[in-house]
């Protein structure tokens, strides 16, 4: 007898852990920035290709808490990336009707890059398509330890009874707070790990490893990963019928 699949819907929040610019610079001879810049110029065909596969969030991992570990040089020129970014594609996300919001500490970011950054989630919060999160100096670890942080602050000034301290309330002190939780959890470049992304928020994520470096990277290759997402059964711990 042939299993009946179980057909899905498709996945309503995609998050990517986009893998592989460095490599992708190196096997062409060039420093791994121009890997960086190759690869954020993926961003926008990806997030255009999401209204018609039925996407409505999609969070990209653009550079984690563990990140300041790379050189100096690497590092100032993906900070420096991170605003011509937002000051080149500000125009194109508002007229794609895009909104954009930023997840991860801030505090350790350069000033004019705060202020570009809630500039432009302030520029695009009345757009009511896409929903772009980027995630910059973003750790899970660290994001539920500072969430932890002012949920004890709430504790100590006497708002929050430990009493009433449960999933869901941490779930209010968490970056993503008003974001529902990935279906789908994409890491490009081959590697099979999440890398301190979306820990909490994924727990029950289908996941997807493909070799394509990141600047390789096509909307095609999306579409097909949406594909086989409808074809998986999600169970949610559930034994299905
Ligand atoms: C991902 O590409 C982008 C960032 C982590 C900022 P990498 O820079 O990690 O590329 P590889 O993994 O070295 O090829
Ligand atoms: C994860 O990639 C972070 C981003 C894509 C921004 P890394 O390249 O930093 O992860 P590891 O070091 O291979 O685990
Ligand atoms: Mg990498």
């Amino acid at each position: 007898m042939v299993k009946q699949i179980r057909q899905t819907d498709g996945p309503r929040h995609i998050a990517i852990i986009m893998d592989g610019n460095g490599r992708w610079a190196t096997q062409r001879g060039r420093p791994r920035l121009f890997g960086h810049h190759a690869g954020a110029k993926r961003v926008r065909e990806i997030v255009e290709a999401c209204p018609d596969l039925g996407v409505k969030y999609v969070t990209i991992f653009a550079f984690s808490t563990e990140n300041w570990k790379r050189t100096q040089t690497e590092v100032t020129g993906i900070m420096n990336l991170f605003r011509r970014y937002i000051t080149q594609e500000a125009q194109a996300l508002l007229k794609e009707n895009v909104r954009v919001r930023f997840i991860g500490d801030r505090l350790r970011l350069d000033k004019k890059l705060i202020k570009l950054m809630a500039e432009l989630e302030d520029m695009t919060s009345p757009c009511t398509g896409v929903n772009l999160t980027i995630a910059i100096n973003y750790g899970g670890r660290d994001e539920v330890a500072r969430a932890t942080k002012r949920l004890a602050q709430e504790v100590r000034d006497g708002h929050l009874d430990p009493e009433d301290v449960n999933e869901e309330t941490l779930t209010r002190f968490l970056d993503t707070h008003v974001l529902p939780d990935p279906d789908l959890v994409i890491r490009t470049s081959g590697e099979a790990r999440i890398s301190n992304f979306l820990l909490w928020q994924s727990a029950y994520a289908e996941y997807e490893f493909v070799d394509t470096l990141w600047p390789d990277f096509s909307a095609q290759e999306l579409a097909k990963l949406v594909t086989s997402y409808g074809k998986r059964e999600r169970r949610f711990g559930r034994v299905l019928a």
